[in-house]
């Protein structure tokens, strides 16, 4: 029970690596507050979290507005008794329609910056504030990507807006440090998701999957350990939400395979 007693704030926790975060933190003892976009998504797992004996809550939220978050996070800790212990900005992703800045679409620029950017902005914005007023410190972890810590061709919107999330880790570390606050942003390298596996499906064609592709980057090759499965996400993330990681803030943690280090 590692995260015995704890409230913890999830975003787009309806599927992928936050649905996994949501199971595992609740049978490790954590309420979970299920802050999802998608209803039945988001209802379906807090249903099988309250199935297994733990505790959970499906709280609507769109994380690109201002009064979605709001409310969430005000209905989410009040049901577990106004506390908030762990925020886990999780919601997010590229699409296909991502390129170079010379010829992509714009709107593929702000649909990127509004899910990443100000998705995590705004939810720290609230769910920092109930930390705050419950005076018991906390642990934020945001999203990035290893695209955003290294040249990745044809990935301009979303790596802006990751590498925007990862600036942003760094001064929310700073500055509520006072608060026992700790700010930490896990950066995935390509996971073995059903999203993923889907845009591959459905996409065969597309040039990240072009090795001729003159700005093509071996992904797969580079992944020195295999490709990353969804576990290995909420094994770090665990860390970084446990008492366990209590002096560890500011920090870019990579779990790429090696990828960034080939
Ligand atoms: N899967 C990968 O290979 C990979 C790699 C690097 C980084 N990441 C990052 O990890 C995070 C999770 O990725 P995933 O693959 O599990 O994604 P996913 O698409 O499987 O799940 C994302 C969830 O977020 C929800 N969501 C979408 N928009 C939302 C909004 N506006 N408000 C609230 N919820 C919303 C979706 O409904 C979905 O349930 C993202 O931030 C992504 O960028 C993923």
């Amino acid at each position: 029970m590692r995260l015995k007693d704890k409230v913890a704030f999830i975003t787009g926790a309806g599927a992928g690596i936050g649905a996994a975060a949501a199971l595992r933190f609740a049978r490790e003892g954590a309420a979970v507050v299920v802050a999802e976009l998608d209803a039945a998504r988001g209802r379906d797992v807090a249903e099988t979290i309250v199935a297994a004996g733990g505790q959970a809550r499906y709280v609507h939220c769109d994380v690109t507005d201002e009064a979605s978050v709001e409310q969430a996070v005000a209905e989410g800790t009040e049901a577990f008794g106004g506390h908030l212990d762990i925020l886990y900005n999780n919601a997010g992703g590229s699409t296909p329609h991502d390129d170079m800045v010379t010829v992509v679409d714009m709107a593929e620029f702000w649909r990127c910056i509004k899910l990443e950017l100000l998705g995590t902005f705004l939810s720290s914005r609230f769910g920092i504030r109930q930390m705050q007023k419950a005076g018991r410190g906390g642990s934020v972890i945001n999203t990035a990507s290893y695209n955003a810590t290294i040249g990745t061709a044809g990935r301009d919107c979303y790596t802006a807006a990751k590498g925007a999330v990862i600036a942003l880790t760094r001064s929310m570390a700073v500055e509520y440090a006072p608060d026992g606050i700790r700010v930490n942003c896990i950066a995935p390298g390509v996971v073995i998701s059903p999203r993923m596996t889907r845009f591959q499906q459905d996409f065969p064609n597309h040039r990240i999957f072009d090795k001729k592709n003159r700005h093509h980057r071996p992904e797969v090759p580079s992944h020195l350990l295999g490709m990353i499965e969804i576990e290995d996400l909420t094994h770090m993330a665990l860390f970084l939400a446990s008492d366990e990681s209590r002096r560890v803030t500011g920090r870019i943690e990579l779990v790429d395979s090696g990828a960034t280090a080939s």
